[in-house]
């Protein structure tokens, strides 16, 4: 078969795919969702059965989605729809494109109303309010910042319009530039709250918290949350690394980057849990204290350390950038898409899909205020909540479910073998094996079993 190009660019290098797939995955799903989900699960059972979704699902998976991306080298529906034709299969497999698209929209819309929160919070560090505050004034400060819908509206809009300048340029030129800068400043300076915490917070009772596993806790719910994580947190199952691998030249090694990138993002995930879990027990906050637990955390320690403000300020900055990073790979697959088939140009495409999704964001903004009611809520839960759930907990395991059967048993040995550019071996075996048995008996019995789908 001749080798297919992109219409839309490749990446510079190998090293340029690998900052932009990690830049993808890096995100608020590890500093911001991953401790407060580990808070609600009750810690340490939780964090082991994530590590091993991440290593049994996860990477192989996105090992899949790379390599299926290369060789279509379309949007994500078209790269299924053309690879299923030249598998002889039914075109129907462009379906987990569009529901892949469906998610990355969903995603986009709430994680932009997060992203800005982090926006906020680098200003705020920066002008000094939390500067010698008590633990419950940082709480009081977080509770009446989300009750203002014309605030969170504002950040919300600027993170959005942030990305669509990102998207509508083309990813090549300037992510690649930035990334390249930003990913590892975030790590050092990741590294460096560890380092407080760890000096100033109750690290012994964090490590505990986090690596102690309590088995008694554990519930399909649990198992359900974790995979639901490992999906999110590594950017599968809706094609955003399916369209990065789309970019990739065909000499790079599948299965090295993948892993890479699955384990930089783990490690970005623990330590996170190890920047924020020493404070919370240090200032007698409760781990399940949800989605606001690194806004009502951090800043306690930024408020109180010299130079605070400088050192919160800049940490709240690298996350905008790094939720930045991930925004842009969730529009990328709508955009491609709407490239080729729509005829649009990406300035366009990326208009009308930030468009849609800042809509979308409006509504779950407003449900953490003026919606909060109960007569608001949908299955029980508002509506951001009910977003977040569905596409982390049941779309994108579905989609990474249909993305393992397609590439195990509906590509043909040979052509996945030679895509991965992998010998007959161990190596192939043991990603063959887990995508064929293990991953899709995994997600289907979690999946099923928790969302009452059969
Ligand atoms: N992985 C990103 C994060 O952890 C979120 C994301 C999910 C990005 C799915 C792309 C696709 O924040």
């Amino acid at each position: 078969m001749a080798r297919r190009t992109s219409v839309h660019g490749e990446w510079s290098s190998k090293m340029a795919f690998i900052l932009a797939a990690t830049g993808s995955a890096v995100g608020l799903g590890n500093i911001w969702r991953f401790p407060y989900v580990t808070g609600e699960s009750g810690g340490g059972a939780f964090v082991i059965i994530y590590l091993i979704c991440v290593a049994a699902v996860g990477l192989p998976i996105m090992i899949a989605e790379i390599m299926l991306g290369r060789r279509g080298r379309q949007s994500p529906l078209n790269t299924m729809r053309t690879l299923a034709t030249e598998e002889g299969a039914t075109p129907a497999w462009q379906y987990v494109g569009w529901l892949g698209m469906a998610a990355g929209f969903l995603i986009l819309s709430f994680y932009s109303v997060v992203a800005g929160w982090t926006l906020a919070y680098t200003v705020r560090t920066a002008a000094g309010i939390f500067d010698g505050q008590t633990a419950d004034g940082v709480q009081a400060i977080f509770t009446s910042f989300i009750g203002d819908p014309e605030r969170l509206l504002g950040w919300h809009t600027i993170f959005m319009v942030m990305t669509i300048i990102v998207v509508s340029r083309g990813v090549k030129s300037g992510l690649e530039q930035a990334v390249r800068f930003l990913m590892p400043a975030l790590f050092v300076l990741l590294v460096a709250m560890v380092g407080y915490a760890m000096n100033t917070g109750q690290f012994e009772q964090a490590i505990d918290y986090l690596f102690k596993p309590d088995f008694s806790k554990v519930t399909w719910e649990v198992v359900l949350k974790a995979m639901g994580q490992a999906f999110f947190s590594l950017s599968l199952g809706m094609g955003a690394i399916m369209i990065y691998g789309s970019y990739l030249s065909h000499t790079a090694s599948i299965v090295k980057t993948a892993t890479i990138i699955a384990g930089m993002d783990t490690l970005v995930a623990v330590l996170a849990g190890l920047a924020i879990f020493p404070l919370v027990f240090q200032y007698g906050l409760a781990p399940s204290g949800g989605p606001g637990l690194i806004f009502m955390t951090l800043p306690i320690a930024f408020g109180q350390m010299p130079g605070g403000a400088f050192v919160g300020a800049a940490f709240f900055l690298l996350l905008v950038f790094a939720a930045w990073t991930s925004a842009i790979s969730l529009m990328e697959p709508v955009v491609t898409w709407l490239v080729e088939n729509r005829g649009m140009n990406r300035v366009k495409a990326s208009a009308w899909a930030g468009l849609f999704a800042w809509l979308l964001g409006v509504v779950s903004l407003l449900s953490l205020n003026v919606w909060s009611g109960e007569q608001f809520q949908l299955f029980g839960m508002p509506f951001m909540d009910l977003v977040d759930w569905l596409t982390a907990n049941v779309m994108l395991p579905l989609g990474g479910l249909l993305i393992a059967i397609f590439a195990a048993w509906v590509m043909s040995r040979d052509a996945s073998r030679a895509e991965l550019g992998l010998p007959e071996g161990m190596g192939y075996t043991a990603w063959r094996v887990l995508v064929r048995y293990v991953t899709p008996v995994a997600v289907i019995l979690v999946l099923f079993n928790q969302t009452g789908l059969i």
